[in-house]
């Protein structure tokens, strides 16, 4: 089905094209005064120029082209040449069922199908997930969903930091702790224990003790890099124990995953590229465009347009060492060979972004991607405490995702308590529901560039912008709809009908603007459309419900028009929930 907005702008095109105007002219958009008209077309001012007339005349003409016509109701022309329209309301009923009886609500997406890689999540392994985590594997969970159900063919990839000096760090304090585990034993042939030789927790206080240590001890330091190093050159015993240290990390990793519900088809690191690092290397000093700088191997990739300073990309430090961006590079090597995608998306926090300028020019300069492969960063801003400073926990410390989350959940446990004599089991499930629409929601509802504040409050409260609001809105539906069934009635075989009151009128031109936000939300890569549209469309909803007797009405006809509005309303509004990466529970 056309958006509906390409409908109107059809029939307004047609009438500018009646009265001997460009067809152009006739675009239609929303209004800007709901109070005056429901759409407005401004085309007449744009083409007073064109056509030396006054736009009120031009608008007039267009306007009486468009007199017997059925889809508007109302054609009002307004000075300085504003057409304001109302739709009739049969255009609107029949637009809606045939919306209802539409896959995806008659959503057409445009273009081809492509192949996309979205590179979210971003743990590095052994270090426990922070609030920072929450974005990435949010909108990027969100991104991939929205791309989905746009048609494209989409892979989602963790990309784990698996393979730095973390890795060294780890080993090197395992073996002042544990020197007598074979896998530090050069001389050891046999197999090595199945058994991980710690356990996730001890694994989470090694990282950071050793980390804290290399800081202050450049010995230690110097240890650990070699450990690095020797676990890169692959020796036996320093692989056998980092495969450790990823399984134990992995399982741990998928259980707050889990949690979030967000879910990966690859679970790839940086270590998955280590041996295409030399070829790569190697092709990029034949090409020309690694060359050696105080030692270090570098890409050129400042542009005469530029105007910061963009730093060449480092490909090999003077002492061999590959570094982040090698081994990015190497990833989108990788992921051109082995998928050949069409574009590769990114999402890290903001303070990433210039070093994804230099990734991406070298990437296109060097040739790793083919010129029309799409290399996007999404970056996001920071999430800050109520005091606008970088979320923290009560002590200020790092706030870890898990606590985070069950806060979270806790509050939510709390209100749903207050508020209804239901069992504390129940209202635990349906806590955990809720809240992780509360977190969701709280992140996806602002711009991903712009920093917001994690205000646990207001996030799981049910009124207002929040995710808790929408999933009421969506169980309330829910509810009358039971109530409707309970009294004998089917849901099956109801149409919508024309509109009897304004607020129903209201709620139905919501429901019609699915198809053009879905197409926004998917070209802009944008979650925060879906969130915007659907707050609006509870708010429709919800204002129709106040004024709407729907239960005791007695018209069968009216009532079951109702229930078609209703169900309609319920599973766009569970359409757009399901693509911001949350569901909703039956009873709140
Ligand atoms: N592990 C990285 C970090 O914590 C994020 C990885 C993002 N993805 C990438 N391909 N660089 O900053």
């Amino acid at each position: 089905m056309k958006p509906l907005l390409e409908l109107l702008s059809e029939e307004m095109g047609k009438a500018f094209e009646a009265a001997g105007y460009a067809p152009e002219l006739g675009r239609v958009t929303v209004s800007n005064r709901p109070d005056l008209c429901e759409y407005q077309c401004n085309g007449a001012m744009a083409g007073a120029k064109q056509y030396h007339k006054a736009p009120m005349i031009i608008a007039g003409e267009a306007a009486e082209a468009l007199k017997d016509h059925s889809i508007f109701a109302e054609v009002c022309v307004a000075a300085p040449g504003f057409l304001n329209l109302k739709l009739s309301e049969s255009c609107v009923a029949d637009y809606l069922n045939g919306m209802r009886t539409a896959e995806k609500f008659g959503f057409e997406p445009a273009g081809g199908v492509k192949k996309i890689i979205i590179d979210y999540g971003g743990p590095n392994v052994a270090k426990p997930l922070h609030v920072g985590h929450l974005r990435s594997a949010v909108i990027g969970e969100s991104i991939k969903r929205i791309c989905r159900y746009a048609g494209h063919e989409v892979i989602g990839d963790i990309h784990m930091g698996d393979w730095g000096l973390q890795m060294g760090l780890i080993i090197y304090e395992l073996s002042l702790r544990k020197p007598k585990l074979p896998y530090f034993d050069d001389e050891f042939a046999g197999e090595y224990p199945h058994e991980a030789p710690f356990t996730i927790s001890e694994l989470e206080e090694i990282y950071p003790s050793a980390s804290a240590k290399s800081k202050e001890d450049a010995d230690y330091k110097q240890k650990a890099m070699e450990a690095t190093q020797r676990l890169q050159s692959g020796v036996r015993g320093y692989r056998a124990l980092w495969k450790h240290i990823i399984a134990v990390s992995i399982a741990d990793l998928k259980k707050n995953y889990d949690e979030l519900d967000v879910s990966f088809d690859l679970w790839k690191g940086e270590s998955d590229v280590h041996e295409l690092i030399p070829v790569m290397v190697e092709e990029m000093k034949k090409g020309g465009y690694a060359y050696l700088s105080d030692g270090a191997l570098v890409v050129d990739v400042k542009e005469e347009s530029d105007t910061k300073e963009v730093p060449p990309c480092i490909l090999l430090k003077s002492d061999g060492a590959a570094l982040y961006n090698t081994t990015d590079l190497a990833t989108i090597k990788d992921r051109m060979a082995q998928y050949q995608p069409d574009m590769i998306i990114y999402l890290t926090d903001k303070r990433q972004d210039l070093y994804f300028e230099q990734v991406f020019r070298c990437a296109r300069k060097t040739g790793l991607v083919q010129p029309e492969t799409e290399l996007v960063h999404i970056s996001f801003g920071t999430v800050n405490g109520k005091d606008g400073k970088p979320f923290k926990t009560r002590e200020g410390g790092v706030m870890r995702l898990e606590t985070l989350i069950r806060e979270i959940k806790e509050e939510m446990f709390r209100k749903i308590m207050e508020g209804h004599a239901e069992s504390e089991e129940e209202a635990r499930a349906t806590a955990d529901i809720v809240g992780l629409s509360a977190i969701k929601y709280g992140d996806l509802s602002n711009q991903a560039s712009k920093d917001y504040i994690f205000d646990v409050d207001r996030f799981t409260s049910f009124e207002g912008d929040t995710g808790p609001y929408i999933l009421y809105t969506i169980v309330r539906i829910k509810s009358i709809l039971t109530k409707y069934t309970e009294g004998g009635k089917t849901l099956a075989g109801h149409r919508l009908s024309e509109a009897k009151s304004e607020s129903e009128k209201a709620l139905m031109l919501a429901l019609a603007g699915f198809n053009a936000m879905i197409a926004g939300a998917v070209e802009e890569l944008a979650p925060h459309r879906v969130c915007a549209y659907i707050y609006d469309l509870s708010n429709a909803f919800n204002r129709f419900y106040h004024e709407t007797k729907i239960l005791t009405e007695t018209n069968e006809k009216t009532q079951g028009g109702w229930i078609a509005l209703l169900m309609l309303t319920k599973d766009v509004l569970e359409a757009c929930i399901e693509l911001l990466g949350f569901a909703a529970p039956e009873r709140m």
